[in-house]
């Protein structure tokens, strides 16, 4: 598809079932697809970026995979154990495999305090990190994966991270719902599907045409 293309077919789609109706990826169908998922993460990390993060690692996101099984246990414990009533619980039972893409602010130095460098850098961190999450979204509308890029709620909590291993220091950015093009055959389909809200009503009137006289 050409870049345009893929950019226009993107959309949100919540897609939603209840968590007793949670239907794991096949064993095949995940083999196919987790090879799609981390090609697309690997092209994703093209992002641009301003600042290295961290020595080892000096991208300023992390993308956190769960695949089928992992989405399982996630979806019990938001709906066991942390008992929630929203969507959160729906959306991960019905997906198949969730990516949770971080960032990680800096901090100041000890006995430091917070100052406009400080964040003006971090805001560039977050701005380099929303990049490889709309590339992801791309690459993922390419495969024709459904995709949805939510704020994540309570997966962003400490609770949620302690449990997923994430390291307390990171931030959510979102979590991305994935859908594969399989599991939306008419097997499967025992889910509701909501597009994003703002989607038809974007416009053009946020371009400007700078005119000095
Ligand atoms: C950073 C970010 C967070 C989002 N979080 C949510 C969310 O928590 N709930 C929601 O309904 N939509 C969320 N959305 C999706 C928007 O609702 C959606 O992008 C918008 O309605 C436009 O639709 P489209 O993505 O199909 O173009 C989020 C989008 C972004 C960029």
């Amino acid at each position: 598809m050409m870049l345009e293309t893929v950019m226009r077919a993107r959309r949100t789609e919540k897609v939603m079932c209840d968590v007793s109706e949670r239907r794991e990826v096949p064993p095949e169908i995940e083999s196919r697809n987790k090879v799609l998922v981390l090609e697309s993460l690997e092209a994703a990390g093209w992002a641009p970026f301003h600042y290295p993060r961290r020595k080892e690692i000096l991208e300023p996101w992390r993308a956190h995979i769960l695949w089928s099984k992992e989405v399982t246990r996630v979806t019990d414990f938001l709906s066991t154990e942390l008992k929630l009533q929203n969507k959160l619980p729906r959306l991960c039972a019905a997906c198949s495999a969730l990516v949770l893409a971080t960032w990680i602010p800096q901090e100041p130095n000890e006995g430091a305090s917070r100052n406009n460098a400080l964040d003006a850098m971090n805001a560039e961190h977050l701005a380099a990190a929303s990049a490889m999450v709309q590339n992801l979204l791309l690459m993922l509308t390419a495969h024709e994966m459904g995709n949805y890029w939510s704020s994540g709620g309570d997966l962003g909590s400490a609770t949620a991270f302690e449990f997923l291993g994430i390291p307390a220091d990171e931030r959510l950015l979102g979590a991305i719902f994935v859908e594969y093009p399989e599991m939306k055959a008419a097997k499967f389909d025992n889910k509701d599907r909501q597009p994003g809200k703002l989607r038809e009503k974007r416009g053009t009137g946020w371009i400007k045409e700078v005119v000095i006289d």
